[in-house]
């Protein structure tokens, strides 16, 4: 495609003191979030994951290539499918793959094979990444930093979810061929991450888990 450029349409030009207002505010949103395991069914309207997932597919990727699918999931049936899926892969996990160590770090987040939330949640959201492209007459072309352009996909859904008030757990059963065979995506796919999302319940509980601190997270040469 030809070099094609338009003026940049939106610069926010800030005062100093604006920006780190708003760092500030940002920050302390998404220190909110966290993973939560027990959710209600209270419904959530599509268009709000409809908005979140126009928000994660803004994100940058390899040479432009948008190398995902987000595939939404309420319908109860599919839900189903995939605890019962999930939970299949789950129990190989935790009783054959898992080594010691893995489930010593695991000990802390309480959790095990049961998955009730893949069923409860109002909706799953499947995102796949694309390991390659197709053009309208089935050609391939190469995609690029697949992995790392859906990760920040997928950093991007979960902070606008959260945004939106809405809670969301980062789901990697492993393997999860499983997802694809359901929700029936193209050989060129594969699933990448399962992000379950809605309302926590009543007396929903959360490990007790500390973050970092900046000087533990960061290095600044000035
Ligand atoms: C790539 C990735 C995979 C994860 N997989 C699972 C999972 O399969 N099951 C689960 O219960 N939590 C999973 N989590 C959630 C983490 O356990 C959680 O993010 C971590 O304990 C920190 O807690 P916080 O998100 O509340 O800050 C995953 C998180 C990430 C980033």
């Amino acid at each position: 495609m030809k070099k094609q450029f338009i003026p940049l349409p939106f610069y926010a030009n800030y005062s100093d003191q604006t920006m780190l207002d708003k760092a500030h505010a940002f920050n302390n949103m998404i220190q909110k979030r966290r993973t939560v395991r027990d959710f209600s069914s209270k419904p959530v309207s599509k268009q709000v994951i409809e908005q979140c997932i126009l928000a994660a597919a803004s994100a940058p990727s390899g040479a432009h290539m948008q190398p995902w699918h987000f595939v939404a999931i309420g319908n109860q049936d599919i839900k189903s499918e995939i605890r019962i899926a999930a939970e299949t892969e789950e129990k190989e996990f935790y009783q054959h793959r898992a080594s010691k160590e893995w489930l010593k770090a695991l000990e802390p987040l309480g959790t095990d094979t049961s998955k009730p939330f893949l069923e409860e949640a109002p909706w799953l959201i499947a995102v796949f990444a694309q390991r390659y492209g197709l053009d309208a007459e089935g050609n391939r072309f190469k995609h690029y930093y697949t992995p790392e352009s859906v990760g920040i996909a997928c950093g991007m859904l979960i902070t606008a979810l959260h945004n939106s008030g809405l809670t969301t757990l980062t789901h990697t059963p492993s393997p999860m061929g499983f997802l694809k065979q359901i929700l029936k995506r193209p050989d060129n796919e594969r699933a990448y991450m399962l992000i379950v999302c809605g309302h926590p319940t009543n007396d929903a509980q959360i490990p007790n888990l500390k973050r970092n601190s900046l000087s533990q997270v960061s290095t600044f040469f000035e």
